[in-house]
């Protein structure tokens, strides 16, 4: 039988698409099982501050389709020291809230293990970054909008690099991640690929470069944690190199964050909002509710933090072989 009567919800780190959905799941969620739901402002920020918003139903209206977080998010130095979090407990006690869901990145469910570890409230985490780099879900919130958002940008790129006879180096995000530049890398017909997770793909580019014969319009699609350096750096190693192409940088930068959520990202925030509840009330704390072949699947915060998502880099011959 659960104890909970209150639930705290909050979105934490970046903001990604489809962080709304997330909060009105969890919120028509908690409802629903008679729990009250408070709305927890500017992540581990607001909990410190004790900037705390009761959610009904109606605040929740209208907001699946919305891009960024109606909480708003923060990076909390303070968090991570023990005096902000037995502030932020205090606060959390104070309006009898007895449980939380963090909609965040791996460090927010660091932070969230933390806390649950030194004070007797549970905490549940829903993925939700536009990386995709989290263990123990196939995906997170917010990546298939980016993946989207990228291919978009790409597309019109590449009508002024064919036009134009040029190469493009377009660096993405993903922190030290490559799912967004592999898998947006494939679905637009990039030339070639550069990510963290491969080393020598200085060399490769180079094999590239010199075997493409004539061909003159190029998209190279760089994410920006690749170990060879940031678009621009690449950009001007190879202009000196190959003097006849002629080459132009994209940084697509925080365009991918933002936007309406697409359909697949309302689904999963949908299904792991609800999942996060549910998890709640069966008492389960200090994991990540995540998605694994179309199932929900409960995954310990540490293990989520510590082991690292394996990107297939199969995927890496496969936008070789079509890219020729
Ligand atoms: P994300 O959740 O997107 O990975 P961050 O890495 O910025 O984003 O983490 C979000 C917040 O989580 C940090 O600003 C901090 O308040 C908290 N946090 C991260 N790591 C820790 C930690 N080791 N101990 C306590 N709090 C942490
Ligand atoms: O984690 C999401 C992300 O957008 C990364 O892809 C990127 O490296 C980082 O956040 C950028 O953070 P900020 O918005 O603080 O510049």
């Amino acid at each position: 039988m659960s104890m909970i009567k209150k639930v705290g919800v909050l979105t934490s780190g970046g903001d990604a698409p489809g962080m709304n959905a997330a909060i009105r799941a969890v919120v028509r969620a908690a409802l629903h099982h008679n729990l009250e739901v408070v709305g927890i402002r500017k992540g581990y920020k607001g909990m410190i501050a004790g900037d705390f918003i009761p959610l009904l139903s109606k605040d929740v209206s209208n907001i699946i389709q919305r891009g960024g977080t109606i909480l708003g998010t923060a990076r909390s130095e303070e968090f991570r020291t023990e005096e902000g979090r037995r502030k932020a407990y205090g606060n959390l006690v104070g309006h009898s809230i007895d449980a939380c869901v963090v909609i965040g990145g791996d460090g927010s469910f660091q932070g969230a293990g933390k806390f649950s570890s030194e004070f007797d409230i549970p905490f549940v985490g829903i993925p939700g970054t536009i990386d995709n780099d989290l263990y123990g879900t196939d995906y997170t919130i917010g990546y298939d909008t980016a993946l989207n958002t990228v291919v978009e940008a790409v597309d019109r790129i590449r009508d002024t690099a064919s036009a134009h006879d040029r190469m493009f180096f377009i660096e993405v995000m993903g922190r030290g991640a490559g799912f967004i530049a592999l898998h947006s890398g494939i679905a637009c017909g990039a030339e070639a690929i550069l990510i963290p997770e491969v080393d020598g793909q200085e060399e490769a580019l180079h094999d590239y470069l010199q075997a493409q014969g004539n061909k003159s319009s190029n998209i190279i699609l760089v994410a920006e944690g690749n170990n060879v350096g940031g678009a621009e750096q690449i950009a001007s190693q190879i202009s000196v190199k190959y003097p006849d192409y002629d080459v132009r940088v994209n940084v697509l930068g925080h365009m991918q964050r933002g936007g309406s959520p697409s359909a697949f990202d309302r689904f999963l925030a949908s299904r792991l909002g609800v999942a996060a509840v549910d998890a709640l009330i069966d008492n389960q704390r200090s994991i990540m509710v995540g998605f694994v072949n179309h199932d929900i699947v409960h995954v310990p915060f540490n293990k989520t933090i510590n082991t690292s998502k394996n990107l297939n880099k199969i995927l890496l011959d496969v936008a070789d072989i079509l890219a020729h």
